[in-house]
């Protein structure tokens, strides 16, 4: 099994999907750490009550540097000798030099159809651009934000009454689907990045995830 650190900087409900999938014995990743930079998470709570070892790196105290902070979390994932990274909810951008170390081997998952909608507040531009389909991207880690090569994604429909506490409700409730299935996907290797594409080597015509 692959040691798999989950990143976040609040809820946690992704982390709580991978918690349950993980649970599976057949599962490829083990999560042996969740790292949070904000010392509040609630998704640390999840995190202990399954029993996973849990790590805080304050992100405030490095103010702008981030090369610092990123050592930091560095000693934590080497202390609990991590081989991949999820990135659930984590609100920090990483610099050039994590992401490349990291490269192939962290996650993200992210509140969009990518390319549409990089960066923060999706289901309100969603919302404003009217799209009539919206969902969620787990993509490889790459120097550019949101920019990664795509491993998978869900698409839900918008619908006429939406809010955006609806769309983001219907998303979530995809993206819960969804992390889980991309990272057994990349943790057993199935999902690989090659020369910056990613490259599957399962069937994917069984619409489990369509
Ligand atoms: C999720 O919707 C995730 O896609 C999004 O933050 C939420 C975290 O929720 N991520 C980003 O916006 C990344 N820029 P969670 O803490 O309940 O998993």
């Amino acid at each position: 099994k692959r040691r798999t650190a989950v990143l976040i900087s609040g809820r946690g409900s992704n982390l709580g999907a991978l918690i349950a999938a993980a649970r599976d014995p057949a599962y490829p990743a083990e999560l042996a750490l969740v790292l949070s930079n904000r010392a509040d998470a609630a998704g640390l709570d999840r995190a202990r009550e399954a029993g996973i070892p849990t790590a805080t790196v304050e992100s405030r105290p490095f103010g702008r540097d981030r090369a610092a902070f990123e050592a930091a979390l560095g000693g934590k994932l080497a202390e609990a000798r991590i081989e991949m990274i999820a990135l659930a909810g984590f609100m920090r951008v990483l610099t050039e030099g994590f992401v490349t170390h990291w490269s192939g081997r962290m996650l993200n998952i992210h509140p969009s159809l990518l390319p549409a909608f990089p960066g923060l507040d999706t289901h309100a531009r969603a919302l404003a651009a009217g799209v009539r389909l919206h969902g969620c991207t787990v993509h490889f880690v790459t120097p550019g934000v949101d920019e990664g090569p795509i491993i998978a994604q869900s698409a839900v429909p918008v619908l006429p009454d939406d809010d955006e506490a609806a769309l983001a409700a219907r998303v979530l409730a995809q993206e819960h689907r969804l992390y889980p299935a991309a990272l057994a996907w990349a943790a057993a290797g199935l999902a690989r990045l090659e020369g910056g594409r990613v490259v599957l080597s399962m069937a994917m015509a069984d619409g489990a995830l369509a």
